[in-house]
């Protein structure tokens, strides 16, 4: 991806996926703070918020679900060839999104699976999203009563439910610095 003077862009997006409480927010936040110590301008694009201020109007269907991913993408690229590192911390249920934003963003983009069983995230469940039937929570939720197709492409799998938060954020940091879109720190 070029950026508008045809230099190469320093952007890119890293598109974090994974079931409810499987660490999107909690890692993408600790990459993002590293990112932005060695330099980088880091936006993070996470799902719950930029839910709510693109897409209020869109539910949880498939098709309404496919729609938000189409939008988070658009944006996501406009952000990274402007040199910013994205991060997008969203569940993205579908490979049929996944495919659609690495096809919007192109080159500089990376795709992040979180794997984490369906039992360990509902353990930790921060938000309390596992307790309570559909008709309390208002919404079906992925991995109990909405399907979340396993990634068929991902570039970098992470399991967090095995690994420590640290370990887990080396380990994205690292892929990124492998694909060239981070710059090593420099100095100490
Ligand atoms: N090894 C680990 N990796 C990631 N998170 C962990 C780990 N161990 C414990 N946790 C905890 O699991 C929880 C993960 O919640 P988090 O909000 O990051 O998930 P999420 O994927 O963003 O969920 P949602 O889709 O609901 O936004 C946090 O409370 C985090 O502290
Ligand atoms: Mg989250």
């Amino acid at each position: 991806m070029s950026g508008p003077a045809s230099r190469p862009s320093t952007g890119f997006v890293a598109w974090i996926e994974g079931l409810p409480c499987s660490g999107k927010t909690t890692l993408s936040r600790a990459v993002g703070e590293q990112l932005r110590d060695a330099g980088h301008k880091v936006e993070i694009l996470d799902g719950d918020e930029v839910r709510q201020m693109f897409s209020p109007e869109l539910g949880f269907s498939r098709k309404d679900r496919e729609f938000h991913a189409r939008r988070v993408s658009y944006v996501a690229r406009m952000l990274a060839r402007n040199d910013v590192a994205v991060m997008v911390a969203m569940i993205t249920p579908y490979e049929t999104s996944r495919q659609a934003a690495r096809a919007t963003v192109g080159e500089r983009f990376t795709e992040i699976w979180l794997r984490c069983p369906v039992e360990v995230c509902r353990q930790r469940d921060p938000k309390g999203l596992y307790r309570g039937s559909p008709l309390v929570r208002g919404t079906k939720l992925t991995g109990v009563d909405d399907p979340f197709e396993e990634p068929l492409n991902p570039d970098l799998t992470v399991d967090t439910a095995s690994g420590t938060i640290e370990g887990e954020t080396r380990r994205i940091v690292e892929h990124l610095l492998q694909r060239g879109f981070v710059r090593p720190r420099s100095g100490g």
